[in-house]
């Protein structure tokens, strides 16, 4: 592998990494030249990496801009993959996935072959964050995962988890007697519980909205494989490259803050000299116990 950390895209580059606006480095990417998409844009908050004035507006103006040329240089059965909280002002609460399914839902009216697909809306849900007194506290966010097409991969295999009942067997039928599960584990479905970075979280960086590498991660596993492309166009703290490069596909960053793309940088390097560190996936439930349908059974690959 070329350890070599480019600024700007060439068709053989490993890692790319653009230190400006993401529209700049969409643009420069060739049609059909990406297998998927995955990123966190800012959420028009306030938060330190935005402009002050920006709202809900703005964020809806950039993204009916950004998908054109997102859905330009996605290859055709590629993948995308939008993870986004919540738009909170005056006690007005506006779930930003909504105004992305719509903004798509428009740009597919463009499309005559090949449309953007939904194909799950995952909840990432997490156990701390700000609480809240006027209303329940937000402990989840989402990711938007569309298709370009309907010929898409899947590999459920890469990102399978344990199951509850491991040792559970068909008691009747044509398969009694046989386990009822799948020996590489079960789906993990479309509710993930992953700890969000916080202060004491391994991954912490000075970027203060850093989604974990494993919500990348196992995106990543299970729509791509070795030597694909993956882009992230907000690219932050580089979580993403993180877990594109630790999984051995090729990466492309668009970050507008030095001091973040810096951190990136040094993120990347940990990863090229096996010195990372990222939490890994760890299954929501690990099987305890010695009774029939609780133990895993020996042939069991997990
Ligand atoms: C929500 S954060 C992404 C965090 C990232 N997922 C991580 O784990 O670190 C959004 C990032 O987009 C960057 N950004 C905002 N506008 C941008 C633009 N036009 N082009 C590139 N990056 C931009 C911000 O500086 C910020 O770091």
């Amino acid at each position: 592998m070329d350890n070599k950390i480019y600024s700007a895209f060439e068709s053989n580059n490993e890692i790319t990494l653009y230190e400006g606006d993401c529209f700049n480095l969409v643009k420069s990417l060739p049609d059909e030249s990406v297998d998927l998409i995955i990123t966190s844009p800012p959420y028009a908050m306030g938060k330190a990496y935005e402009r002050a004035e920006d709202d809900l507006d703005d964020f809806a103006i950039k993204h009916q801009q950004l998908f054109p040329e997102l859905y330009r240089i996605l290859k055709v059965g590629g993948s995308v993959c939008w993870q986004v909280g919540y738009h909170v002002k005056n006690g007005v609460v506006t779930p930003l996935d909504f105004v992305i399914n719509q903004i798509i839902s428009e740009l597919n009216h463009s499309i005559y072959a090949n449309k953007l697909i939904l194909r799950n809306r995952i909840i990432w849900t997490f156990g701390h964050g700000l609480n809240a007194k006027e209303r329940f506290s937000g402990r989840h966010e989402t990711v938007l995962w569309y298709t370009k097409g309907s010929d898409y991969e899947f590999n459920l295999d890469e990102v399978r988890i344990p199951q509850k009942y491991p040792g559970k067997k068909y008691y009747k039928g044509e398969k009694k007697g046989e386990y009822s599960g799948n020996p590489l584990g079960k789906n993990p479905s479309d509710v993930w519980s992953i700890p969000n970075v916080k202060a004491n979280h391994i991954e912490k960086t000075e970027h203060p909205c850093q989604f974990p590498v494993v919500v990348p991660q196992r995106l990543i596993k299970a729509l791509t494989y070795p030597g694909d492309v993956v882009l992230d166009p907000f690219n932050g703290s580089g979580s993403t490259a993180v877990a594109a490069l630790l999984e051995h596909r090729k990466y492309i960053g668009a970050e507008i803050n030095k001091k973040y793309c810096d951190i990136t940088k040094s993120r990347i390097q940990d990863v090229l000299d096996g010195v990372a560190t990222y939490r890994i996936d760890k299954p929501v439930y690990e099987p305890k116990g010695n009774s029939s349908v609780t133990k895993k059974p020996n042939h069991f690959e997990w």
